[in-house]
């Protein structure tokens, strides 16, 4: 039996930007896979988000790893017996130097976003072929554009995504899959507080980067990435859309 609503996989959706992608799409009407490394929060966001358990359907869901990914898309195959729409979401962090940055670090950053985006879209595949409505949105970041010091694995990885969404829409568009990237700016996560938390830069930095002066709500990028997933951007593919209040065009001289 395959649902009678559109569904939609969302990758780290436990939380942050993921969570919000949930949210958005619930709203949009869609049956929601909450997956995430950890089962523990996936379970209970999705029990936040439809408390009678009949739309939401948690999964724990490693990204880093094939044989994961592979077992946790089939479990929501056998659910809602459809998958429409895969939002890439999740994401991992580490700053370092890139001269003494270890292989461990380089992997830990790659294995997440670059290849796990991969894997997550090649398990996708079959079923977005069989939907009238295919679509994937990753999510970038404005630093895949910007020689951010310290973060190397995490800006290649986060071009990398920008590029595998180009090949991709190409590749798979007589399939009728549509492939886009949302790039957030600083958006209020934990990520974010965990980054301040360490001091790694400042609240008052952050805010003189950015023109519209606050940071993004994470539904404010959750809605644009249901926005492109939807019907109404049905002839948008192999874009990034940027969601930064305008931080990534504001150079200061
Ligand atoms: N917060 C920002 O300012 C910002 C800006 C640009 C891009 N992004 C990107 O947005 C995405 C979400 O970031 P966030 O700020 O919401 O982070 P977050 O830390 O709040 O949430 C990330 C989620 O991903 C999950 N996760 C981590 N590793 C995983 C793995 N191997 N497999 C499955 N799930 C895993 C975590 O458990 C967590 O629930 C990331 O890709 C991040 O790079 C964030």
């Amino acid at each position: 039996m395959s649902s009678s609503n559109p569904v939609v996989l969302v990758t780290g959706g436990a939380r942050g930007i993921g969570f919000a992608c949930c949210q958005s799409f619930f709203n949009a009407g869609f049956d929601i896979a909450v997956t995430d490394m950890d089962g523990d929060v996936a379970q209970v966001s999705a029990r936040e988000l439809d408390p009678t358990g009949e739309r939401t359907f948690a999964v724990e869901l490693n990204v880093a790893s094939t044989e994961s990914v592979n077992g946790a898309f089939a479990k929501v195959g056998e659910h809602f017996g459809r998958i429409d729409v895969l939002v890439n979401n999740a994401g991992n962090f580490r700053q370092a130097p890139s001269a003494t940055y270890t292989d461990e670090d380089w992997e830990y950053v790659t294995g997440v976003h670059l290849d796990g985006t991969f894997r997550c879209s090649r398990a996708a595949y079959p079923f977005l072929k069989e939907s009238q409505q295919g679509a994937i949105v990753s999510i970038s970041s404005i630093m895949a554009r910007i020689g951010l010091p310290k973060r190397l694995s995490y800006v290649v990885s986060k071009s990398g995504i920008e590029a595998l969404t180009r090949v991709l829409a190409v590749e798979w568009a007589l399939d009728g899959i549509r492939v886009n990237a949302v790039a957030p700016g600083f958006t209020h996560t934990r990520s974010h507080d965990e980054l301040l938390g360490k001091g790694l830069t400042t609240n008052e930095k952050l805010l003189d980067a950015i023109p519209i002066k606050r940071l993004a709500d994470p539904m404010e990028i959750g809605n644009v990435v249901q926005f492109l997933a939807s019907p109404t951007a049905s002839y948008i593919t192999g874009q990034t859309l940027i969601v930064d209040g305008g931080a990534s065009i504001d150079i200061r001289i």
